[in-house]
C-alpha cells in the first residue's frame, strides 16, 4: 500500500487537514431583523436527539442574535452560491441587510422564528440546547427539530472550507455500504 513523503506542519494549520464541511449559512433573526453568516467549523454530536455543535465567534452579529433568541436555521448552499457564501461571510449584519444585498428569499420556517434561505438545498431548523460552553469556547450546542432538504439532486455539489480562501467541492459519491455493521450506517 502507498505512503506519504511527509513535511512538519504548523499545530495551527492541521484545520486545512480536518475542516469538514459543507460550509453552511446560518440565518437568524431577533427583534425583528433577520441575519446571515457563513459558517465552517460545525460537527454532529448525535443522532437522537439530533444535535449539531458549531463555533460562532464573539465578534460576529450573529452570535448575540443567536444567544438572544435562542435559535437559528442551518441551510446548506451549493456551489452555484459560491460567490454569495464568501461576500455573506465577509459583511456584518450589523451595517448589511444580507437578505435585501445578497438577494436571497427569506421563507417562514415551521419550529423557529429564524428564516428559511429557499436557494439553499436543504434548512435544518435549530433550538440552541445547551450554551453551556458558548462563554468558554463560543461553542453552540443546537437540536434540529424540523428538517428540509431539496429531492433533487441526489447528491448535492457542497462546497467544504479548507482555510486560505480555498474550497473543494463535493464530487462522485462511492458506497462502502456492504462492509458496514447496521449501527454504523
Ligand atoms: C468560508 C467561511 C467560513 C467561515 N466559518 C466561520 C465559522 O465556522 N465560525 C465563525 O464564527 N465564523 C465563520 N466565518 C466568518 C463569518 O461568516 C463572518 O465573520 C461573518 O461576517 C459574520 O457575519 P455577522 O457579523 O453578520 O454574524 C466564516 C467565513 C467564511 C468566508
Amino acid at each position: 500500500m502507498r505512503t506519504f513523503a511527509k513535511r512538519n506542519l504548523a499545530p495551527s494549520q492541521i484545520r486545512r487537514l480536518l475542516e469538514p464541511g459543507p460550509i453552511v449559512l446560518v440565518s437568524s433573526a431577533w427583534q425583528g431583523a433577520t441575519n446571515i453568516m457563513t459558517m465552517g467549523w460545525h460537527t454532529v454530536m448525535e443522532f437522537e436527539p439530533s444535535l449539531v455543535g458549531c463555533i460562532i465567534a464573539e465578534g460576529n452579529h450573529s452570535h448575540h442574535m443567536i444567544k438572544l433568541s435562542g435559535e437559528c436555521v442551518i441551510n446548506v448552499p451549493t456551489y452555484d452560491l459560491a460567490k454569495t457564501v464568501v461576500g455573506i461571510g465577509n459583511c456584518s449584519g450589523a451595517e448589511v441587510d444580507k437578505f435585501k444585498a445578497f438577494k436571497l428569499t427569506a421563507s417562514a420556517a415551521q419550529r423557529v422564528k429564524a428564516p428559511l434561505i429557499k436557494e439553499c438545498y436543504a434548512n435544518l431548523e435549530c433550538k440552541l440546547v445547551d450554551a453551556a460552553l458558548v462563554a468558554s469556547y463560543n461553542f453552540f450546542i443546537f437540536e434540529v427539530v424540523k428538517a428540509r432538504a431539496a429531492t433533487a439532486p441526489k447528491v448535492p455539489r457542497t462546497m467544504h472550507y479548507r482555510g486560505n480562501g480555498a474550497f473543494m467541492l463535493s464530487g462522485r459519491e462511492v458506497s462502502m455500504r456492504a462492509m458496514f455493521r447496521p449501527e454504523n450506517l
